[in-house]
């Protein structure tokens, strides 16, 4: 594997996730735009406006777009997967290494389309990563975790490390700890921002203006969040520490344990994690079937 400056990157989806990381990876100076080589199923508008944005190298055709790249990233939609795999598979480069941020598409399945060279030989074992990033990505500020096959090498975990991390931080894992992922920190923001709804509503109810009561939210999101970055302390201590007794943080945490706020959390979590694994057995039979 040829050093991280000078590696060519090829994208089959031009979506959010895929401008996200352009962005990561341009901005951070981690790739220059001209090692960007992007594709999509049609979209010429798309990628005209990724071109003007980022200067990065667009391509109608993925046979062009992949011709001499060192790593693809395989960023369609999980439902476009096996179409996308189908036909980047007969000349998808031999020695590239794949990582895929479609969520639910297993490694195998990813291996299994991809092995089968035109002429139906089994090709030799490709290095495939599958990653999770979540919608975090756009601000730069994803929190990631991700898997690699047997066949990948410690240049491609370092490779992929400094990609994903070009969109905030990430984390390697098993793959069986995948759907775990997806249910914590892939659906994470949306429990964050149910939380600043209802902070905000409820700071409507006790007479602040909405504006104010947004701003008021957001900040303290901000705040609680920066505290526990910088690990000033763990959130059971933090919450600790401005929990004076009978005073007003009491009073309130008093009301979320009476609607058991802990357990509604955790089962989320857990529900969220067990529908990540319906929905990708469900995808990978679909893959292995087309
Ligand atoms: N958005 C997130 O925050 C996030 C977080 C974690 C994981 N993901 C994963 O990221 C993936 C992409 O999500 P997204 O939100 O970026 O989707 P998106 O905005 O809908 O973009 C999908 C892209 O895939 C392209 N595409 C579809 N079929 C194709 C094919 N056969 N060949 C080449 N390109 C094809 C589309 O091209 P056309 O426009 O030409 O149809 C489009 O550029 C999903 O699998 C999702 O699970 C996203």
């Amino acid at each position: 594997m040829k050093a991280l400056g000078t590696l060519h990157l090829g994208f089959l989806g031009a979506g959010a996730i895929a401008e996200a990381l352009i962005r990561g990876l341009t901005s951070t100076g981690v790739a220059k735009p001209e090692q960007i080589h992007v594709t999509n199923r049609g979209n010429h508008v798309r990628l005209a406006e990724l071109q003007t944005r980022y200067g990065v190298n667009t391509y109608a055709l993925a046979t062009d777009a992949f011709a001499h790249v060192d790593v693809i990233l395989i960023c369609t939609k999980p439902r476009d997967v096996p179409t996308a795999l189908a036909y980047i598979a007969p000349f998808a480069p031999r020695d590239a290494l794949y990582v895929s941020i479609a969520a639910g598409i297993d490694i195998a399945t990813i291996e299994g389309a991809l092995s089968q060279s035109k002429s139906g030989y089994e090709e030799p074992r490709k290095r495939i990563v599958r990653a999770m990033p979540n919608t975090s990505s756009i601000v730069l500020c994803s929190a990631t975790g991700y898997a690699l096959n047997h066949a990948c090498t410690p240049e491609d975990e370092a490779v992929v490390r400094t990609l994903l991390g070009a969109v905030g931080r990430a984390y390697p894992l098993e793959e069986s700890l995948l759907n775990a992922v997806t249910g914590l920190s892939g659906s994470g923001p949306a429990y964050v921002y149910y939380l600043a709804e209802a902070m905000t509503q409820g700071g409507i109810d006790v007479g602040l203006d909405p504006h104010t009561a947004t701003e008021l939210v957001v900040e303290t999101l901000f705040g609680a969040a920066q505290m526990l970055r910088e690990r000033v302390a763990p959130p059971a201590t933090l919450r600790k520490q401005v929990t004076s007794p009978n005073g007003t943080t009491m009073a309130g945490l008093a009301v979320l344990d009476a609607y058991s706020f802990t357990d509604a959390v955790r089962s989320a979590i857990k529900r969220a994690t067990e529908r990540s694994a319906e929905l990708g057995d469900a995808l990978s039979r679909e893959t292995r079937e087309s």
